[in-house]
């Protein structure tokens, strides 16, 4: 960063926006392979904290990859990159009072570092949605699976591509085994006290 770069003294902080929302502002970030069920899980987690009053932001590919990371691969760098730059867009939203929901499937374990450097430990609340590759691969939502093994895509997550499952995440959901009702409850459980305004 340039260091004729100087922060200016906002009137309104980020705090007087956490008070006149009364709640906190953080940001929830959903991790798992394609098909996994990150953005069925985040959009039922956000409809429940919104139906209460929260205010909330969903980030996804649709509106992240199609719009200002529309120039990004799924190459391993342009990856970083695209995490990078969502955990920028979450701190503002995080500095605006928002509960951020966010669902890619950042497979590189430092990057999902790097966003908990970028919005500070405390704002980052990791779910992990665990769905083994044999489930995606079986509900084949998009499609992508079968063009990955008839390799029309390249860089295809779990299959010619890593994913670095988190060791431990804040909450993990293992699909298979559990109901899409009891998930979103646990998450909102988890977070339910995070929503409280502290000091800070
Ligand atoms: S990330 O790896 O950079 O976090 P992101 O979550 O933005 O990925 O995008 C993943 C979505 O893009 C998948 O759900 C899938 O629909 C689509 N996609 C297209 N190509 C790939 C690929 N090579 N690997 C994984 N997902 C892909």
């Amino acid at each position: 960063m340039s260091k004729h770069i100087i922060a200016h003294d906002y009137q309104v902080s980020r705090k007087d926006r956490r008070a006149s929302n009364h709640h906190n502002s953080f940001l929830i970030w959903f991790t798992g392979l394609s098909g996994s069920g990150k953005s069925t899980i985040a959009n039922l987690v956000e409809k429940a904290l919104f139906e209460s009053g929260i205010k909330t932001y969903s980030l996804d590919g649709d509106n992240i990859r199609k719009g200002i990371n529309s120039d990004l691969s799924f190459a391993p760098e342009d990856r970083t990159e695209n995490i990078r730059r969502i955990a920028e867009v979450s701190n503002l939203m995080i500095d605006a009072g928002l509960v951020v929901l966010a669902a890619f499937v950042s497979p590189y374990k430092k990057d999902r570092e790097n966003i908990r450097t970028i919005v500070k430990d405390v704002n980052f609340v990791e779910v992990y949605i665990n769905t083994s590759i044999e489930e995606c691969e079986r509900r084949d939502v998009k499609g992508l699976y079968k063009k990955a093994r008839a390799g029309e895509i390249k860089n295809m997550t779990g299959i010619s591509a890593p994913y670095e499952a988190p060791e431990r995440p804040d909450i993990e959901i293992k699909t298979e085994n559990e109901s899409i009702e009891d998930s979103v409850k646990r998450i909102i459980d988890f977070v339910t006290p995070k929503l409280q305004l502290n000091n800070e």
